[in-house]
């Protein structure tokens, strides 16, 4: 898969214009893209980084981070993911930095999500959906998921986000309704993120393969 993920970022490199502060997500299929900016360190003005991990590689290919407050509403979001449905409706999270990315695709205009075949799916909830939850509140926001859902959270033991808090994995969903189902589980108070992309999805999802197919 890792040829995949690799053709699917070089692809998205296609999106990038000269002068933009590029939104650049997480993840394995992500460090690909990343790679591939590298040849445009001196045409872009930087990066916006959604984790720490990204943030490392960026600048281990000297190009600049730029602060989300500073650089404003973004042109262009780069980012992979852990499921991805006929509607462009997204799980994201297997890395932990779904608030971020949550974060940087809302101020962003364009959304490319670059995933390998292996992510399309035809109902959101077999991968489990991460949810970030502020640390004194896990015990409650499980119950209620599992009230609420059905599904079954579990608790990624010894994963702290870099905003401080632990993501519940919550097994067993068939996410018909991918959109309602984001803004109840936002409800809940100790909720800080929720990794389905319903509300905002991709605006455009590259699947690597030979060539690469643009949705
Ligand atoms: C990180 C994410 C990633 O985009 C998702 O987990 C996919 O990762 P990979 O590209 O390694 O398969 O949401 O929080």
């Amino acid at each position: 898969m890792s040829e995949a993920k690799k053709l699917a970022a070089e692809k998205a490199i296609e999106y990038v214009e000269d002068g933009m502060i590029v939104g650049v997500g997480t993840g394995s299929t992500v460090a690909y893209f990343i790679d591939a900016l590298a040849a445009w360190k001196d045409r872009i003005q930087g990066a916006v980084s959604s984790s720490e991990q990204s943030t490392a590689r960026l600048k281990s290919h000297g190009i600049e981070v730029i602060d989300l407050n500073a650089a404003g509403p973004l042109s262009l979001y780069v980012d992979g993911a852990d499921e991805c449905d006929p509607r462009k409706h997204l799980i994201k999270g297997g890395g932990a930095a779904l608030t971020r990315e949550k974060i940087i695709a809302e101020a962003s205009e364009r959304f490319i999500c670059i995933i390998d075949p292996s992510k399309q799916v035809d109902v959101l909830g077999k991968f489990p959906l991460p949810v970030e939850v502020i640390p004194m509140a896990r015990s409650l926001v499980a119950r209620e998921i599992l009230e609420l859902t059905g599904g079954q959270p579990v608790w990624r033991d010894g994963v702290v986000t870099d905003n401080g808090n632990v993501i519940l994995d919550v097994h067993n969903l068939a996410i018909t309704d991918p959109k309602a189902m984001e803004l109840a589980l936002n409800q809940i108070p100790g909720v800080v993120a929720v990794g389905l992309f319903a509300r905002r999805p991709a605006d455009v999802v590259i699947v690597g393969g030979q060539p690469p197919q643009v949705l």
